[in-house]
């Protein structure tokens, strides 16, 4: 007996566009849901890479540890080279957190908007805005929390640390991942980042083996 046959169609954001809003609607996930908006909306985003097995490893490690070294309550959290918003949408989501209201800052302006689809579930709760984050007065921002996953892409840590009032409680993660040529200042150990970072007050500093590198996180107060 012939069995009907389907022409899938050859455009990969179709089928993930499929897939993805079925995997939405199976599982409630906001987070999801945003990622089939965007592929959707944003073609060139490259919302794959952003959300891969080990970008959404190293958020989940973020949120635990913060949880547990920082506690749950945050009435404004920055994010800086945010890219996406991934992380932020996955603050929001983890009802184990209470959080006020988040703000991601990138110097790329091409993904202003797809963070702002990404975290369209949020409201007025979610900015997303276009900054060096070498730039910003953190003085003015109002965060009691800043987040900066990116500290392999920006030049120099320590200079950007210092633009952070004293007392500021902060969350930073870094890799030993080299030879990607985006990364422009890896550290070799969880003791150099240490080093480089030098925070004032250590609450957690610990490495996450990946298969091809290893990510390392410190959270403090500089
Ligand atoms: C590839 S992404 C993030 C990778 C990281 N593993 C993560 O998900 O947190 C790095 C981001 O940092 C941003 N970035 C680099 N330099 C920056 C700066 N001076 N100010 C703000 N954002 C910056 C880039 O535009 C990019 O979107």
């Amino acid at each position: 007996m012939m069995h009907a046959t389907h022409t899938p169609p050859e455009d990969w954001h179709e089928n993930a566009y499929d897939l993805v809003r079925g995997i939405a609607a199976y599982s409630g996930s906001a987070v999801v849901a945003g990622i089939g908006m965007v592929i959707a909306k944003h073609r060139d985003a490259d919302i794959a890479n952003a959300f891969n097995y080990k970008q959404v490893g190293c958020k989940i490690w973020a949120r635990d540890k913060l949880l547990e070294s920082a506690g749950s309550a945050f009435d404004r959290i920055a994010v800086l080279g945010g890219w996406y918003g991934i992380l932020a949408a996955m603050l929001f989501e983890d009802a184990r957190f209470s959080i006020g209201a988040i703000d991601s800052y990138d110097i790329d302006p091409a993904v202003e908007e797809v963070a702002r689809t990404l975290n369209s579930a949020h409201g007025d709760r979610f900015r997303a805005i276009t900054a060096d984050m070498y730039a910003l007065d953190y003085r003015t921002i109002g965060a009691d929390l800043i987040v900066n996953t990116s500290c392999e892409h920006i030049g120099d840590l320590k200079r950007w640390l210092e633009l952070l009032p004293s007392g500021t409680r902060v969350l930073l993660q870094s890799n030993d991942y080299f030879s990607e040529p985006t990364h422009i200042s890896c550290v070799s150990s969880l003791e150099e980042f240490q080093t480089r970072a030098g925070l004032a007050k250590l609450d957690f500093a610990g490495a996450l083996p990946m298969k091809k590198y290893n990510r390392f996180m410190l959270i403090g107060t500089v």
